[in-house]
């Protein structure tokens, strides 16, 4: 028989975690987070906060990280930074995270949690570290060098993870690196200094990754996304613009006709009708049809997103209790998690 890849073994590990799931729900605890450089869009939505409104809802316990340190990790600038903070927790917020159940806080506020970079550090190696796929791919696609902060925010990712205990994250095929490495470090920590941290498992979801309206991947620098946050007029035009081809009669054929096939898709997550089903019911509208059909379902899906995004964003003093009752309670977890370390590594000296 052939060898298990450490593919398949992550993978049958996080199957077994979503039968698991419906049983015993409390016995998880997720983390997850997004990176604070723009405004989610419907690929975040249908690709991971939506999942992360299901997890939260079944009764998980669930923890949502705004990186801002990780802003710095590929470009250089933390320009708009508080207005990207305030504008991603009202995008969370309005799409459904409830701040009673779910913890979201922000990398700078959590000193502690930041802190347990320097041990992990310790337990791993710069060959580790360089022949991370991700961090490669994510260094090309800036066109900077490879910066400290890039070469081991893996392991800073490590201290997210295990500063709150996480046993699971959501996370794509190419973030499955990330996760072995928290594994190895949790694992080398408790070897070396004394069991504290468990090892978490990636959660491998068949969410629906969606294009961006061009076929390719949805991105706010292709000028291909749709974000949660623009108005109906917004949305309109940035459908109407996107690239179609000559051919009227409407098929789904993501790899001959990308930006028609993406229509689909997107009309299609919105709606729950298969593709195949939208494009023959327009056969000969043309893509002028298809446009105005996208449109319409996306517009309907958001409306009631959207109308209590625009009231949270007016009320800016809620949003700020919200996210500092979330790094407050952040910290009080990553002292308790440092203090064990600290335990562990017999520096809570006595003298
Ligand atoms: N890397 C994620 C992103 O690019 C954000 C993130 C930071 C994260 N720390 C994490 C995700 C820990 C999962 C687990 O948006």
């Amino acid at each position: 028989m052939a060898q298990d890849t450490s593919f398949d073994v992550a993978l049958k590990r996080s199957n077994a975690i979503w039968e698991d799931l419906d049983v015993h729900p409390e016995k998880y605890n997720m983390l997850t987070g997004d990176r604070p450089t723009g405004r989610l869009h419907l690929g975040h939505y249908f690709g991971t906060l939506k999942g992360r409104v299901d997890l939260q809802n079944m009764g998980v316990n669930t923890n949502v990280l705004i990186a801002d340190y990780q802003v710095i990790t590929d470009r250089d600038t933390t320009e708009n930074i508080q207005d990207n903070v305030i504008n991603m927790l009202a995008d969370y917020l309005a799409v459904g995270i409830d701040p009673s159940k779910t913890m979201i806080f922000t990398h700078s506020s959590v000193p502690a949690a930041n802190q347990l970079m320097l041990p992990f550090l310790s337990l791993v190696s710069e060959a580790e570290l360089q022949r991370n796929p991700t961090v490669k791919a994510e260094m090309e696609a800036s066109g900077h060098t490879l910066t400290g902060l890039l070469l081991t925010y893996p392991v800073h990712q490590a201290c997210d993870i295990l500063f709150c205990k996480g046993n699971i994250v959501p996370v794509g095929k190419d973030q499955l690196p990330h996760i072995e490495l928290t594994r190895t470090i949790a694992r080398r920590f408790n070897e070396r200094f004394g069991n504290v941290f468990e090892e978490p498992s990636g959660l491998l979801s068949d969410a629906h990754l969606l294009p961006g309206l061009d076929g390719r991947k949805m991105s706010k620098s292709y000028g291909n996304a749709i974000a949660i946050s623009m108005t109906p007029e917004e949305t309109a035009k940035r459908i109407k613009k996107s690239q179609t081809d000559c051919e009227r009669f409407i098929t789904f054929d993501p790899e001959n006709r990308p930006g028609v096939s993406a229509l689909l898709t997107t009309a299609s997550v919105c709606t729950g009708r298969p593709e195949i089903e939208i494009a023959e019911e327009i056969g000969n509208g043309g893509s002028g049809q298809l446009k105005k059909y996208v449109t319409e379902s996306v517009n309907e899906y958001f409306a009631p997103i959207r109308e209590r995004r625009m009231e949270l964003m007016a009320d800016t003093d809620y949003l700020s209790d919200v996210l500092n009752e979330g790094n407050k309670k952040a910290n009080q977890i990553a002292q308790n998690t440092l203090q064990e370390v600290m335990d562990a590594m017999g520096m809570s000296y006595k003298f």
